[in-house]
């Protein structure tokens, strides 16, 4: 089966769970990002109408949280911490490294689709400052020539 096929089905589902519930766009929103990786119109407009919405306000709600996402996002996602001990610890040069090196600006995905590249607050493990994590694997303790190795490993 087409994989976007399968992936309108699975949203069919997670909507028809959440029809009727209150406070369901949310988590709708969150398994929707899940599947696609971000929140185009059409997603958003297939919600709406899935949970009775106005578009309007399911778009109005997406975009007053940071963690959704309105754009396709990398085969990778590079999470570099900006949070307190790894900001001390040289996380703005980290980043600028894996940008210099990917051509991306934070915030962005490298022109092949390989990478996104975000600055994250705290992911939760500051002694090992500076961390990154790229897709669920954690990355501590970098420095130039770390990154640069690690890069070359996706
Ligand atoms: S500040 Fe970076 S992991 Fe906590």
């Amino acid at each position: 089966m087409c994989a976007c096929i399968e992936k309108q089905q699975k949203l069919g589902l997670i909507l028809s769970e959440y029809q009727g519930k209150s406070g369901g766009l949310i988590p709708v929103l969150q398994q929707a990002q899940g599947l696609y990786g971000y929140l185009s119109d059409e997603i958003m407009t297939q919600i709406a109408v899935g949970l009775g919405l106005k578009p309007s306000e399911v778009y109005g709600v997406a975009t007053f949280y940071t963690q959704f996402r309105f754009s396709p996002v990398g085969e990778h996602i590079i999470r570099a911490c900006h949070g307190t001990a790894c900001h001390v610890s040289g996380a703005e040069n980290i980043t600028m490294i894996m940008a210099d090196k990917l051509g991306v600006t934070p915030g962005g995905t490298t022109a092949d689709m390989r990478f996104t590249l975000d600055k994250v607050a705290c992911l939760g493990c500051c002694s090992l400052a500076p961390v990154v994590m790229i897709d669920e694997d954690v990355y501590g303790r970098l420095n130039e020539a770390k990154v640069v190795e690690i890069l070359g490993n996706y």
